[in-house]
């Protein structure tokens, strides 16, 4: 889907949608009033009749509207004016998208963006407007042909010109790219989706963008350093582990990086520790956290940021095999640190150890993030709608709150006092990859937290967020936006 701008006034405009937003109980804005007078009253009509779409989530596609000279007109409701915040926004975009999608549409006015939302301006809600048609506008592909009768995508909307808005909508093709490559990722199948895969996924992204380059380091060298925990919960597999780093060269020589750091488990089965039967086609997704920090290196890289970008991803599959990592297992991870397996289902915590531990040495990030579908119980204390934060650094915790709310992809913090490692402590190693029932997700930061000792670093647990059940079930291309607004505050915008 591109983006455009056009001066020419809605009801003048000649395309295959306009789309408009309405606002519950107010009076007709000036864009409504001269469509209404345009269409001869047909939205006071159907405003006396209780028909117009007015709360957040309800759309009308009226078709063939007289009078104007789009072929269709999309009315969306926003619910009332108070209540009409930036999440509201989104939702009520994502509706409109969806109707959209099931139109025949081709291309688009979009006007979604003259309703006033409380604190934010135009080009905020343009760019959360794209995202919400972009997202919309895909249907999974890759293994499954099209329905013949499904309507086409549409391939271009534009908006109103306004100052600096082709800058703003150039910034949201680059972030919307990035959220496409996760989503793609996330909802790759685990067959075609392999450790080798992403790292050839993240070569032909870094082939594509000069300043993007990519080291990958295969499980003979990561043998050598000594990343045993990582390549512990790689044994069980025949799909080899891989180290990807894509690193972004936007900022000056020198000048230490950002670094995200990503779980890419490829498929979780839970190794020796195996899961149930039910739902388990789901751990395709538990590469999320690496497919949003590709997708992340990607969009940096369409927006040149000017700063430098460190994305490291550990690759790995978990399986049960003869020469699968055991419960009772004490590995040596790279950091010297020794780590009981309780649960090789626990394997997350295991990779990331050693990925963590070695950006921090090998990169000396100014700040490191990782991002993981770590734990269920994530998903059971924030559900869908927030990334678990955790973090020891209070300022980098407000940083990617803010980062979140600004992306309209939040995240909301947990604790992660030092009072919860206890939880992991064992005899006989210097932890344990388990911490019990209580606080299953910030047991599992405690023991990343051991390996990012001396780092600035937080650890975002998107088990809930990164992709959505039922129809259709996908990846939600989550937390690219959050993680790439962060990289732009540290962008000097
Ligand atoms: N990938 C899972 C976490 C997960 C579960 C993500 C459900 C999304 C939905 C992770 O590797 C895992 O298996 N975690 C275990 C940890 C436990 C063994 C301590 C879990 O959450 O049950
Ligand atoms: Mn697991
Ligand atoms: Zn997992």
């Amino acid at each position: 889907m591109q983006f455009t701008t056009t001066r020419e006034q809605a009801g003048k405009l000649d395309c295959d949608c306009l789309i408009v937003g309405l606002i519950k109980d107010q009076a007709f804005d000036s864009t409504l009033s001269t469509i209404d007078s345009a269409t001869g009253g047909l939205l006071e009509r159907l405003k006396s009749k209780g028909e117009l779409p007015e709360k957040v989530g309800k759309t009308l596609m009226l078709h063939d509207p007289s009078g104007i000279e789009a072929s269709r007109l999309l009315l969306v409701g926003m619910g009332k004016s108070e209540k009409l915040d930036g999440p509201a926004f989104v939702r009520a975009a994502q509706a409109a998208g969806k109707a959209l999608r099931q139109s025949h549409a081709r291309n688009a006015h979009c006007l979604l963006a003259e309703v006033g939302v409380s604190d934010r301006g135009t080009d905020w809600k343009v760019h959360q407007a794209c995202l919400a048609l972009a997202h919309s506008d895909y249907i999974y592909s890759a293994t499954k042909k099209t329905d013949d009768d499904a309507p086409p995508a549409t391939d271009m909307v534009s908006f109103p010109a306004g100052d600096n808005l082709e800058e703003v909508l150039s910034r949201s093709e680059a972030i919307a790219a990035g959220i496409q490559r996760c989503r793609d990722l996330g909802d790759a199948p685990p067959n075609i989706c392999t450790p080798i895969y992403l790292a050839e996924t993240a070569e032909r992204i870094a082939a594509e963008h000069p300043g993007l380059n990519v080291e990958i380091l295969d499980e003979q060298q990561m043998e050598e350093i000594g990343m045993r925990s990582l390549l512990a919960v790689g044994r069980g597999s025949i799909n080899p582990p891989r180290l990807i780093r894509l690193s972004w060269k936007g900022g000056k020589e020198g000048d230490a990086p950002l670094a995200l750091v990503g779980k890419g488990v490829t498929f979780d089965t839970g190794g020796i520790s195996i899961k149930p039967r039910d739902l388990m086609e789901q751990m395709k997704f538990d590469m999320c956290g690496a497919a949003s920090v590709i997708g992340a290196l990607e969009a940096a890289a369409r927006l040149k940021l000017p700063i430098n970008v460190e994305g490291v991803v550990a690759a790995v599959e978990n399986m049960p095999d003869g020469k699968a990592y055991r419960p009772g297992d004490v590995i040596t991870a790279l950091s010297g640190k020794t780590i009981e397996v309780h649960n090789t289902d626990a394997e997350g915590r295991m990779i990331l150890a050693d990925a963590i531990y070695w950006t921090g040495r090998e990169l000396k990030p100014a700040a490191m993030v990782d991002i993981a579908t770590l734990t269920g119980a994530c998903v059971v204390a924030l559900g869908h709608h927030a990334s678990g934060i955790m973090t020891q650094n209070d300022e980098l915790a407000e940083e990617l709150l803010a980062a979140g709310l600004e992306a309209a992809d939040r995240g909301w913090r947990l604790p992660l006092w030092d009072e919860y490692q206890e939880q992991i402590e064992t005899p006989f190693a210097d932890m344990k990859n388990l911490g019990g029932m209580p606080a299953g997700s910030i047991t599992a930061a405690c023991l990343l937290a051991r390996f990012a000792e001396g780092q600035r670093w937080a650890h975002i647990d998107i088990a809930g967020s990164a992709w959505r059940w039922g129809k259709p079930e996908s990846a939600t291309g989550r937390p690219v936006g959050m993680l790439v607004q962060w990289l732009e505050s540290h962008a000097g915008g």
